[in-house]
């Protein structure tokens, strides 16, 4: 037997997620230095600086295990969001506790309803422990279709992923349409609202999720330090659940998923408020202006409520601004070939992207006129 033969078949058949590279890794490839990078939707400010003194500081501990429990930012966290302690797991990223929710409910013959084009790590954990991923179209305005994803609940649904914002579109579920899917979900069904971007949205009536997990046990929320906290690269992210949930994807986590690093820098910067307020005001400027000058270019795009935005510039955009040292995120893979995925940057990045793309399209125009 060969080794593929052991290899669980629906492991076998994964098709890995492709990361939105390095910046030092692109720049070697294409000889270019330079560059900037509007494709992970990683913070432009950079980490807290309160972050980065917390970790230095901590360094010098680190041949010690972390706290296992993260006694000190549960309880700061607990206090922030107004929940119990023993409402929030925590993990190596938000990645981590989506990886937890799978490991404890899902597993062959069981179906997790998502939309699609959502976060593209969805079908990969579904996949990954042998449940079906029931990916539900999105509605042509590129929001979840809530009353197609409660058609798409069976017998065998075990979860029903909900992203809001929704990742790779930018668009939210309000209030009144998040209310309304809840009241209607079976209860024996799990809900993980995945609020990666939450700290970056706009709209008023911003449905509640927190407050349903008083209310509905088998819910669960999605946070994360890897966004407006600027700390993708040290991996911290939490759940906020009901407690018998937390309780049981406790079971399933490492002991010490969380290295002592992350646990202080996310301490740190959870209590940096001035980082916290520039992040989410460079981020909305940056949305107003990428959305008029995206609109002036006659690109479609479509309303935001994250750090990014989804925009309809035609294929071949990707490799053009590519080569001008400017990255954004093709949408290929997500089943929007003629659209890319840019993460608002600072000002300066910003503008240099719409000049780079405004000499594309023109170049483009003139080009299409000559063959006419
Ligand atoms: C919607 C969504 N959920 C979860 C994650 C994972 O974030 P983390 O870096 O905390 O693992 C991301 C990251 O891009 C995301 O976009």
């Amino acid at each position: 037997m060969s080794l593929a033969d052991r290899v669980k078949p629906y492991i076998r058949s994964l098709a890995p997620y492709v990361p939105g590279k390095p910046i030092e890794e692109l720049e070697r490839e294409l000889g270019i230095r330079g560059s900037i990078k509007l494709a992970s939707n990683e913070n432009p400010l950079g980490p807290s600086p309160r972050a980065v003194e917390a970790m230095r500081a901590a360094a010098a501990e680190i041949h010690r295990y972390p706290d296992g429990a993260s006694f000190v930012l549960r309880a700061a966290l607990s206090k922030k969001l107004g929940v119990s302690g023993d409402q929030l797991v925590f993990g190596a990223g938000a990645d981590e506790i989506l990886e937890l929710i799978a490991k404890t409910l899902m597993g062959e013959g069981d179906e997790v309803v998502y939309a699609w084009p959502s976060f593209a790590m969805y079908p990969i954990v579904v996949q990954g422990m042998g449940a079906t991923g029931v990916a539900v179209p999105l509605t042509r305005d590129l929001v979840h279709d809530l009353d197609a994803m409660l058609a798409a609940i069976g017998p065998r649904t075990r979860v029903v992923m909900l992203c809001n914002p929704n990742n790779p579109t930018g668009t939210s579920v309000g209030a009144e349409a998040f209310d309304r899917f809840v009241a209607a979900l079976p209860a024996d069904v799990v809900l993980a609202v995945d609020e990666a971007y939450y700290e970056f949205v706009r709209r008023p009536d911003f449905p509640d999720a927190i407050a349903l997990t008083a209310r509905r046990p088998g819910t669960v929320i999605l946070r994360t330090f890897s966004k407006i906290y600027g700390l993708a690269g040290i991996r911290i992210g939490y759940g906020i659940c009901d407690r018998e949930l937390a309780s049981y994807l406790e079971r399933a986590r490492h002991p010490f998923n969380v290295n002592r690093l992350a646990e202080v820098a996310a301490l740190a910067a959870l209590e940096d408020d001035e980082h916290y307020r520039r992040t989410r005001e460079i981020n909305a400027q940056g949305a107003v202006y990428l959305g008029t000058e995206l609109a002036r270019l006659g690109i479609e795009t479509w309303p935001t409520d994250a750090n990014f935005l989804l925009a309809r510039t035609g294929a071949e955009v990707y490799d053009a601004l590519l080569s001008q040292g400017v990255i954004v995120r093709p949408m290929k893979g997500f089943g929007l070939p003629d659209h890319v995925r840019i993460s608002i940057g600072l000002p300066e990045e910003n503008e240099r992207f719409i000049k780079a793309l405004g000499g594309i399209l023109s170049k483009r125009s003139a080009g299409g006129n000559a063959t006419r």
